[in-house]
């Protein structure tokens, strides 16, 4: 959310000398002197079935080039799974960090004997350098024999060599090319506030995974564990030969090769690392409406009144900062949120079937008046400056102190601030919750501005509280001052090299906002397990929302928690999910979306994501809103969000809007389970709910790089139109057969663009894959809850061969533990339906679960059952039946 037009025009002015930015990516690489590095040499090299273990010394005098040289390193080779190598460079001494468990809990090493892996390890003994090779068709996926390894304390640089051209994929945030370009690109990982989501920069999330595809001999996926700053380049030299370089200020090589070889296989290997996603409640899927600058709650009332008389349904309702009294975490303002007509908001909009999410920053109010910091300071919850005292920024509220996320206490501290104030009884009983500013974003521009803006009181100043350690005599543990940290099995392992350049490390990471510590918590903040921010910036996000996620289940123990969090890293989709942050209204970033979503769902494992439809950042405008109302509908998070100094752009303030969303959202809705199934099943099974055009059709080049159409599921093709204010689009229609979602007229594909004219701003091209079954609703509805008590329909595209499979998974919609779950399976072969699979779901609350009509397209003539729409093609057999047993009928 927003940024402060004043302060960030200031901040440009106080902001450090400039950095090397604004040059050539190349130009980044060079100054270290790297020539000059002398590499590693291996040696004990220990072989067992199922791994591979080495020391590397360096081979010769250190280059020092951007830091010292380490001259004691390890090499770690374990096969973990048929699929899976684990490949880990690191510290003999075990000093440099290494990413903490509790922050990314490391998956199980299966020991699977190396003969039968599908990857096989090589490595080079001197100089060292490795091999990583595809067994099955002798692909090198993996080659860093091009340039020498470097580690040094602030700079690691390792280089594999790639094919020309390479189909790479991933290493999000981003907003570049969903292909990345391979043409000396840059992407740097270093969380951070980017309004307007800026082209090759760094943006609010670190998710250091890329996928690379090629063709007909496979997809295989490289994670690297490393939460420290990096650039990772794609580059070509002069002789063309090309190569993936990482470039980190810290932290040790911790690889994770995942074999594929079908696309969505990485996607599944990638979800056995860094976890599947969470199951989110079936309400989620519903239509969000947000808006910074709702100014009381009577606004945010008629704002769901006016979705009510426009017939356009609303499932939740948000609120930002807004609420707050003075922007202070944990409160409201007394004038224009009082919280007894919160609380009449809320149980008013659940007594509609409706939703309610609220706003939550890191920076806590530093004034002793301010119960949630004076409680979180009394347990020692926040980070400290270098006196003991609790370190303070400058957030929305002024000056603010940082939760340390790694305090156990911490954890303690955010649920009882929940349990406080969102408690059902008292409290605002609130659905899901966004946390945001989480880079964290620090208006103070540097580690040296002053946190005290003017007309801020200065907070009392509260002595260090030192652990002693000491149990206090004839008291309870609860009385040590500080008895509340928790004792950690602490053994000084792999928390980082002290002593390090924190601010300026001769290597630089790029940011667009400056230096490393500009606009965040200073580099040189301890945690309290004793590493650096240095190393764990870019996890406070990711540890806020894993926090906050815990918290909303402290409050509701059976209801799967909606967090929705603006800075991630790797993981962070086992329990949350993410928007794309603070886009602007622009043709540019609507197409932006669809790419970013691609990467997202299928890449990154976080498939419940979107953008702010109709554009955060300045002024929308109508047939701009238009459009994106229709695409957002067929991405899986649905929220239309604006800044406070835009106009209001609710779907009801323009006729053609009006329009295009009621459409948009009545096709989303009867479609709902379709996708729900398709979320269910990446939560199993990591294969993608959205799928890019090659995870299909894998073999066809022409699908590589598309960016603006995708799968909505795996059986609808969504190509939008995607020109500023045009009616007419260009979309690529693989070799396969299609059915019109609108018309059911079929369509061959041939591998070509069509070009389709006259795409009115109330449409979008919709195909149906042919050789797939979609379970719909009959009707839609004006809230999830009402859509679940309508009866279905099922819609059949038969392949060529007449056959068509599909699946649906129905289940109560939002507690964790479902002891009554239906997996459905359709299939349908020779005009023969069949219905199987298991029934558990009986729809007690009143949710349907009956049947209405199966649809069969592409009929050319009438069938034993049923009757034959000879304009449309299809027989329509009209039921009932129930999905509580299998079923069937032959045409
Ligand atoms: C690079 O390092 C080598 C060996 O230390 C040294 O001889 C050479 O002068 C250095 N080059 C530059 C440009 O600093
Ligand atoms: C570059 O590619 C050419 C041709 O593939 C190869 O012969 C050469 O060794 C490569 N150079 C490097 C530095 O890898
Ligand atoms: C609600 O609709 C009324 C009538 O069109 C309009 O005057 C008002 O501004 C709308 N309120 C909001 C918050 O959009
Ligand atoms: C939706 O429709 C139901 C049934 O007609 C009604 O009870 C409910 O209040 C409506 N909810 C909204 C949000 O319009
Ligand atoms: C971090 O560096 C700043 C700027 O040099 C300094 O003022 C501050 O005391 C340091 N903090 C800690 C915890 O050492
Ligand atoms: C960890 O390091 C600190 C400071 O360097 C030292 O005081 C402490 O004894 C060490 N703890 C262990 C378990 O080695
Ligand atoms: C399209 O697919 C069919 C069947 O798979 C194949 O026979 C045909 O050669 C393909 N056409 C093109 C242009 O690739
Ligand atoms: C389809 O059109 C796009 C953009 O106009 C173009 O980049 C692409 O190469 C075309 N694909 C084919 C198969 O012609
Ligand atoms: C847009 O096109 C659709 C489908 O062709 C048509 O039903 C609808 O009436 C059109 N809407 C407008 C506003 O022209």
């Amino acid at each position: 959310m927003k940024l402060f037009g004043v302060l960030l025009s200031l901040a440009g002015l106080l902001s450090a000398a400039p950095t090397p930015q604004n040059k050539h990516p190349l130009a980044l690489r060079d100054g270290g002197n790297l020539t000059a590095c002398p590499g590693y040499a291996a040696s004990n090299v220990v072989k067992t079935d199922s791994s591979l273990t080495a020391d590397l010394t360096l081979a010769g005098e250190p280059c020092n080039s951007y830091s010292e040289d380490i001259k004691n390193l390890k090499l770690l080779v374990e096969y973990q799974s048929v699929d899976r190598l684990h490949v880990k460079i690191y510290d003999a001494d075990l000093k440099v960090f290494q990413v903490q468990e509790e922050a990314f809990p490391r998956p199980e090493n299966g020991k699977t004997n190396s003969a039968d892996a599908a990857l096989e390890f090589n490595i080079v003994e001197k100089p060292f350098s490795f091999t990583i090779k595809r067994k099955e068709n002798d692909e090198v996926l993996f080659d860093t024999s091009s340039s020498q390894l470097i580690f040094q304390t602030q700079y690691v640089q390792l280089r594999t060599s790639l094919p020309k051209d390479p189909h790479l994929y991933g290493l999000g945030e981003h907003s570049d090319p969903f292909k990345l370009p391979t043409d000396n690109y840059r992407r740097s990982l270093l969380n951070s506030e980017s309004p307007n989501i800026p082209f090759n920069s760094n943006l609010y999330g670190t998710h250091p995974v890329y996928f690379e595809h090629r063709g007909g001999k496979g997809t295989h996926g490289v994670f690297l564990l490393n939460s420290t700053p990096m650039n990772i380049f794609i580059l070509r030299d002069d002789a063309g030969n090309q190569s993936l370089e990482y470039d980190t200020i810290g932290g040790v090589l911790d690889f994770y090769f995942l074999a594929g070889s079908k696309p969505h296989e990485v996607s599944k290997q990638y979800a056995d690392v860094a976890g599947y996603s969470a199951m989110f409640p079936y309400w989620t899927f519903g239509f969000h409406q947000c808006k910074y600058g709702y100014w009381d709650v009577n606004m945010v009332a008629e704002v769901v009144g006016n979705y009510s008389t426009a017939g356009i349904p609303l499932e939740v309702m948000w609120t930002d900062i807004d609420y707050m009294d003075l922007r202070q975490d944990f409160t409201t303002d007394p004038e224009r949120f009082p919280i007894d007509k919160m609380r009449e908001l809320v149980s008013t909009l659940h007594e509609r079937g409706q939703r309610y999410v609220l706003i939550l920053d890191p920076g806590v109010h530093a004034v002793a008046e301010q119960a949630s910091y004076a409680r979180g300071h009394e347990q020692g919850v926040f980070l400290k400056a270098a006196d003991g005292s609790d370190l303070l920024g400058v957030q929305w509220p002024g000056s603010v102190a940082w939760p340390d996320w790694f305090a156990p206490q911490t954890t303690e501290w955010w649920i009882d601030e929940f349990r406080r104030f969102f408690n059902p009884e008292t409290g605002i009983n609130l659905d899901g919750i966004w946390v945001d500013m989480n880079e964290a974003s620090n208006f103070c521009p540097n580690p040296n501005c002053d946190p005290y803006p003017e007309g801020n009181p200065p907070i009392p100043q509260n002595p260090p509280r030192p652990n002693t350690g000491r149990p206090i005599p004839g008291f309870p543990a609860s009385f040590q001052p500080t008895s509340n940290l928790k004792a950690r099995a602490d053994t000084n392992q792999s928390k980082g090299i002290p002593g390090r350049e924190w601010f300026n490390p001769k290597y630089s990471v790029y940011n667009h906002r400056g230096g490393l510590s500009d606009f965040t918590i200073p580099m040189n903040t301890t945690n309290y397990d004793g590493t650096k921010q240095y190393d764990t910036h870019n996890m406070y996000g990711h540890m806020m929302a894993l926090t906050t996620h815990d918290a909303m289940i402290d409050r509701r123990p059976e209801l799967r928690p909606m967090v929705l969090t603006r800075s991630t890293f790797a993981g962070t989709g086992r329990k949350v999910t993410h928007w794309f942050g603070d886009n602007k209204s622009a043709w540019e970033d609507y197409r932006i979306t669809i790419r970013q979503m691609l990467a997202w769902v299928a890449m990154h494992q976080m498939p419940m994501v979107g953008s702010d439809v109709c554009g955060f950042n300045e002024n929308t405008e109508e047939r701009l809103c238009a459009r994106w109302a229709m695409l957002g509908a067929f991405q899986p998070f649905y929220r239309n969000h604006a800044e406070q100094s835009t106009i209001q752009q609710e779907f009801y303030q323009w006729p053609l809007v009006t329009e295009a969303a009621k459409k948009a959202i009545d096709t989303r809705y009867k479609l709902m389970d379709y996708i729900y199934t398709a979320l269910y099943y990446q939560t199993k099974t990591g294969k993608p709910m959205i799928n890019p055009l090659f995870y299909l059709y894998p073999e066809d080049a022409n699908t590589f790089a598309i960016q603006e159409q995708w799968f909505y599921g795996d059986a609808l093709l969504i190509s939008p139109v995607t020109t500023d204010y045009s009616t007419e689009v260009t979309y690529y229609l693989p070799n396969d057969t299609f059915y019109d979602y609108w018309t059911g007229s079929k369509i061959q594909g041939q591998g070509a663009n069509v070009t389709e004219t006259n795409v009115n701003y109330t449409s979008i091209p919709i195909h149906i894959r042919a050789g797939t079954i979609i379970p719909t609703r009959l009707h839609s509805a004006n809230t999830t809850a009402e859509l679940r008590k309508q009866p279905f329909t099922i819609i059949i595209a038969p392949s060529d061969a007449g056959k068509a499979t599909g699946r649906l998974y129905l289940d109560e919609g939002e507690k964790i533990a479902q002891p009554d779950v239906s997996e459905i399976d359709f299939s349908f072969d020779g005009g023969k339906l069949s219905v199987d699979g298991s029934f558990g779901y009986k729809g007690d609350g009143g949710e349907s679960i009956t049947v209405e009509r199966v649809v069969v397209l592409g009929q050319e003539k009438e069938g034993k059952v049923g009757t034959w729409d000879e304009g449309r093609k299809e027989v329509v057999v009209e039921g009932e039946w129930r999905f509580d047993g299998a079923w069937g009928f032959e045409l």
